[in-house]
């Protein structure tokens, strides 16, 4: 084999081996992927599953974070679905990050001391607006919220 029959060979099989790994890195991940987004769990209507409903525990509440970076924070009893409330957690005081209080059965904000109800209504200041609410549904054993 001469130079110029070996650069073929090995220029042939270069172009053999790399081509698959070329194609894969420029197609678009599917579905089924192992690395999709969790978007992958989008329900009807922009509801999307953020939680089992088995996470849910009694004076309990799930925080989650959305498929679009939101904070949700999932309250309720497992046995009476209509009772479950998605709030964002943001503080409406001045953006602070709330704290359920399993015993206060409350959010409490660790900057200011502002408390929310468990449906986000403001039960002592210094904030004066309720935490903000997401739709929230149960399908199949799922929570979903509508972000
Ligand atoms: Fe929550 Fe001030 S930021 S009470």
């Amino acid at each position: 084999m001469n130079r110029r029959e070996f650069m073929t060979w090995a220029g042939a099989g270069f172009l053999a081996t790399s081509l698959p790994v070329a194609l894969a890195a420029c197609s678009t991940p599917t579905a089924t992927s192992p690395l999709s987004p969790p978007m992958a769990n989008a329900g009807t209507n922009g509801y999307i599953a953020v939680a089992n409903l088995a996470d849910l525990r009694p004076d309990s509440a799930v925080e989650v974070i959305s498929p679009d970076k939101k904070p949700i924070a999932i309250t309720g009893d497992i046995q009476k679905p209509e009772s479950i409330v998605a709030v964002n957690p943001t503080c409406t005081h001045k953006g602070c990050v709330v704290k359920w209080n399993e015993s206060g059965k409350q959010f409490v904000c660790p900057c200011h001391g502002a408390s929310f109800a468990a449906s986000g209504q403001v039960k002592q200041g210094p904030a004066s607006k309720p935490l903000p609410t997401y739709a929230v549904k149960v399908e199949n054993g799922k929570i979903l919220v509508k972000v």
